[in-house]
């Protein structure tokens, strides 16, 4: 494929220079939501780690420590400057930054044996295709864990039932209530997780607590000890949902090889050029770099 014959990709939610660590979380309040999402990701991932483990829409790196029984951990994120602070944050030794949007990764098939997408996809307009990608380049049997906002929450539900609010917490498809954040029915999930190819293991409710008043009245550790007790009910009607996925299918598995990256564009090998990475193939041969420790899969350069 010609670089200018590239199809048009979804939108993206660009964090690009946005104060996110510090706007939303640090000193913000969410303590609480901090921590039962560490919970529930605990909870999920496989207790002895693994290989190679993809952290899609990574962010600043808030969480990246929970993936700590992996050998080998990738953060992808559409913004550079997430990933730099992220690297700044937590170093080289470990991790590896990759600059790329969801709908282009430059992977192999098979290169993880797991993921993470958390707080990302209420961003993603094209949710299956999304989900594709992600089962692309996982390993059968691969270990997906995969955090959504739910419509469905106590609070939507309230609202509707008192008319100050328009769409209803019931109806199956996804809402849009500012541009490019997406709110979800769990069935809508569920049954997108599936039809990508992944078997859905577990579905955890969290954050019941996420209303401020009660969060100012209660210590974040004891509403977190609460929640932890009420992820293992199963009641979806939390503002956020974990769930664990388990990818079926024939695909290859090179989580034994060293990673790879591949042409995000037309997705043949990549061959060393320098400091840059060149497509192999003709009629593509795009160049993507690598600047200040991240790789650069978002702009051929
Ligand atoms: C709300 S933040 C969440 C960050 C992190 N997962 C966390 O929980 O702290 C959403 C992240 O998703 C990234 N993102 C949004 N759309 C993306 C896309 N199409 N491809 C890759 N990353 C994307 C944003 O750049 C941002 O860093």
């Amino acid at each position: 494929m010609n670089a200018s014959a590239q199809p048009d990709f979804p939108p993206v939610c660009d964090y690009e220079g946005s104060g996110y660590s510090q706007d939303f979380w640090q000193n913000q309040g969410r303590d609480y939501e901090d921590r039962v999402e560490r919970i529930a990701l605990r909870r999920l991932l496989p207790p002895r780690g693994g290989r190679r483990i993809l952290e899609i829409g990574a962010g600043f790196g808030r969480l990246t420590n929970e993936l700590a029984g992996f050998e080998q951990v990738v953060l992808l994120d559409y913004s550079r400057s997430m990933l730099a602070e992220a690297r700044a944050r937590l170093g080289d030794e470990r991790y590896t930054y990759v600059a790329a949007d969801i709908y282009r990764m430059p992977f192999r098939p098979g290169s993880f044996d797991a993921a993470t997408l958390i707080r990302v996809i209420h961003h993603i307009a094209e949710v299956p295709v999304a989900l594709n990608n992600i089962h692309r380049v996982l390993t059968p049997g691969g270990t997906f864990v995969l955090e959504y906002a739910n419509k469905r929450n106590l609070k939507a539900l309230l609202r509707y039932g008192l008319r100050r609010q328009d769409w209803n917490p019931a109806a199956l498809e996804p809402v849009e209530f500012v541009k490019l954040n997406f709110d979800f029915h769990p069935t809508y999930m569920q049954v997108a997780v599936r039809n990508a190819g992944f078997q859905v293991d577990k579905r955890l409710p969290v954050s019941y607590f996420r209303v401020g008043a009660l969060k100012r009245l209660v210590p974040a550790g004891t509403l977190a000890a609460l929640d932890s007790l009420l992820q293992q009910t199963g009641l979806l009607y939390s503002p956020s949902v974990f769930t664990l996925n388990t990818a079926l299918g024939n695909g290859p598995d090179v989580t034994g090889e060293p990673l790879v990256f591949c042409c995000p564009w037309c997705g043949d090998d990549l061959a060393p050029d320098g400091e840059a990475l060149t497509c192999v193939k003709a009629g593509c041969g795009l160049r993507w770099g690598k600047r200040d420790g991240i790789y650069d899969f978002k702009e051929p350069v």
